[in-house]
């Protein structure tokens, strides 16, 4: 699948599918120095087809995409994030890619002198969350993502106090104002940092706010 993304022919990109030739095309055109090709973790196969039989594949969309995925990993390499907050963590794949990207960025897994590993998931569901919990195993990543199970609304108020490079909001759409105030309010972006907030078009969601 992922053949086109190691110096492919003009053969092989005249046969790849669009979605082959988009992560080539992100891949490609980082600028992050970090970054190397092929940048999709190789447990991403594993993890995508465990969600799809598990939940079916209308659910399993909700997971980041591989394009998706290099793109943060450019991301973290383009402010030097350490420190990451994901608020929507499903099954895992983005903490996986992130903590890939980190890995990169020299960050150590473990957690710092306050106890916080480099980083914070935060979803409602038990179950996604032991799922995610299990892929992160798989990917032996897991010394670097601490997930907090309950409403995000909640949790991301408890963790007012704390900074973070990246923040990336990809939970319940209703509630993405509430997440991209309570960070921008509280002071919860590092200096430099960047907020990431994905499906702000989908289905117009993202203005049904529940205030
Ligand atoms: C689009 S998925 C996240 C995808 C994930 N970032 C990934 O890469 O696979 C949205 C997640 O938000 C969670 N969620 C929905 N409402 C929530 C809430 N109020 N608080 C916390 N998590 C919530 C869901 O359980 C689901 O796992």
């Amino acid at each position: 699948m992922y053949n086109v993304t190691v110096n492919p022919s003009a053969e092989d990109l005249a046969k790849a599918t669009e979605h082959e030739l988009f992560t080539y095309y992100a891949a490609k055109t980082s600028v992050n120095p970090n970054l190397e090709i092929p940048s999709v973790p190789p447990v991403m196969d594993q993890v995508l087809k465990d969600t799809v039989d598990k939940y079916g594949d209308y659910v399993a969309a909700m997971a980041v995409t591989d394009y998706q995925g290099i793109l943060q990993n450019f991301f973290v390499g383009l402010v030097g994030a350490k420190r990451i907050l994901e608020i929507g963590s499903f099954t895992g794949s983005s903490a996986i890619y992130f903590s890939n990207a980190l890995k990169r960025n020299g960050v150590k897994p473990g957690p710092d002198a306050d106890g916080n590993k480099p980083i914070t998931g935060l979803d409602i569901s038990e179950e996604f969350t032991s799922h995610a919990r299990a892929n992160l195993d798989k990917a032996g990543v897991s010394d670097y993502v601490n997930i907090i199970v309950g409403d995000a609304r909640e949790s991301l108020t408890n963790l007012i106090g704390q900074t973070y490079d990246i923040v990336f909001i990809d939970a319940d759409k209703t509630s993405y104002k509430f997440y991209y105030d309570t960070v921008i309010k509280n002071n919860m972006l590092a200096k430099n940092g960047l907020m990431i907030v994905d499906n702000t078009a989908l289905w117009g969601q993202a203005h049904l706010l529940q205030e």
